[in-house]
């Protein structure tokens, strides 16, 4: 450690430099009434890595940056990103969920885009620090949380194909409702793919995101709200919905597909199994065919489906479009989705018991 960072480790009790904003927006914001991801909080982290190293975080106002138009950002997409919430319980505390998993799955896509792994150090008391700054940011209001977006980025230039040589790692903040208002009617998608075997579709790649817009949007034209991926190869098998994994309940059967090359592997999703399990639901980790989710429909014994993200909490989904046909789903009192929807939050917001030691308590 050298003087300047020892120093700032003393003065601050943590090695982040902070620059506090001279003028907040906070008493501006409308907390009664807030969408996703639309309005952010007063300050950012950010920390670069050049010369092969990083350097020392900063929490600075959240503001414009500058960035030479030949950033490889811009040029090859070299940049990736987690999804994250700080939660306030009803004594004020905040928390986060299981964020050590957000810390890893940031490093396995990082090792697959090629850029620099992010120090642990860096990630949480970068995060810890930023959360303290502003914490008034983090609603109180039912439902509500402040959403956590880490991402890492290219900013070195140059036009060559080839990885850059400096990244920026940036925390940015927004206070967050829903994601989605209402229950979700998708398509299941047969011509487009969102992910290949050999590809990035495990990591949480920008570019992974951007691909799904144009299919999405074809969707949305035809009255969806999302798209549920099929696999690549045969478009037989239910994969994810791109913003969050899909659940099936069959019977009494909680079915979900295996994480693979192909399907991110969701802190909700992981979280909601070992729930699952815990509470005697039968859980399947395996591959389901869309014309099993037909004959299960035809039969009656498709009972739910839903998505299950960190910015989509758990989604039920109301309806879903194959081959011109749409299925409504039927309504049903014992939902897994609102019990295993009630189990999660409860733990997110420090209003019951964390029996797996989730919660990750910052101040
Ligand atoms: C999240 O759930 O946090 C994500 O990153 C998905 C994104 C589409 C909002």
């Amino acid at each position: 450690m050298n003087l300047v960072v020892l120093l700032l480790t003393l003065i601050t009790m943590s090695f982040v430099k902070i620059t506090s904003t001279k003028k907040s927006r906070l008493n501006n914001i409308d907390f009664a009434n807030l969408g996703f991801g639309e309005i952010f909080s007063d300050h950012m982290l950010i920390c670069d890595f050049k010369k092969g190293e990083w350097g020392i975080p900063e929490i600075v106002p959240f503001e414009p940056m500058s960035m030479m138009p030949s950033a490889k950002i811009f040029h090859y997409g070299q940049s990736i990103f987690e999804g994250m919430k700080a939660y306030k319980d009803d004594k004020l505390n905040t928390w986060l969920f299981r964020p050590e998993e957000n810390f890893n799955r940031l490093n396995k896509s990082a090792v697959r885009l090629a850029i620099p792994k992010i120090p642990k150090e860096i990630f949480f008391d970068g995060m810890t620090e930023l959360l303290k700054i502003d914490n008034e940011w983090i609603p109180k209001t039912t439902g509500c949380s402040l959403y956590i977006r880490p991402i890492i980025f290219a900013i070195g230039d140059g036009f060559h194909a080839s990885p850059s040589d400096e990244y920026r790692f940036l925390i940015a903040t927004a206070p967050s409702g829903l994601y989605y208002t209402k229950k979700v009617k998708v398509l299941i998608e047969e011509k487009f793919s969102r992910a290949a075997n050999g590809g990035v579709g495990y990591a949480k790649a920008g570019g992974n995101y951007a691909g799904q817009f144009y299919p999405t949007q074809l969707a949305i034209n035809k009255g969806y709200d999302q798209i549920i991926w099929t696999d690549d190869n045969s478009h037989e098998y239910i994969e994810e919905a791109g913003s969050m994994n899909i659940f099936i309940r069959i019977d009494d059967k909680l079915i979900t597909a295996p994480t693979s090359d192909r399907i991110l592997d969701g802190v909700t999703r992981k979280s909601i199994i070992k729930l699952a399990e815990n509470e005697g639901i039968p859980v399947e980790i395996r591959k389901v065919k869309v014309n099993q989710l037909i004959d299960a429909f035809n039969k009656g014994s498709l009972k739910e489906i839903f998505g299950a993200g960190t910015a989509a909490v758990i989604s039920p989904i109301s309806e879903f479009g194959f081959r011109k046909k749409d299925y409504t789903l039927p309504k049903i009192k014992d939902s897994y989705s609102e019990k295993l929807k009630k189990m999660m939050t409860d733990i997110q917001f420090n209003r019951t018991k964390d029996p797996f030691g989730w919660l990750y308590k910052v101040c």
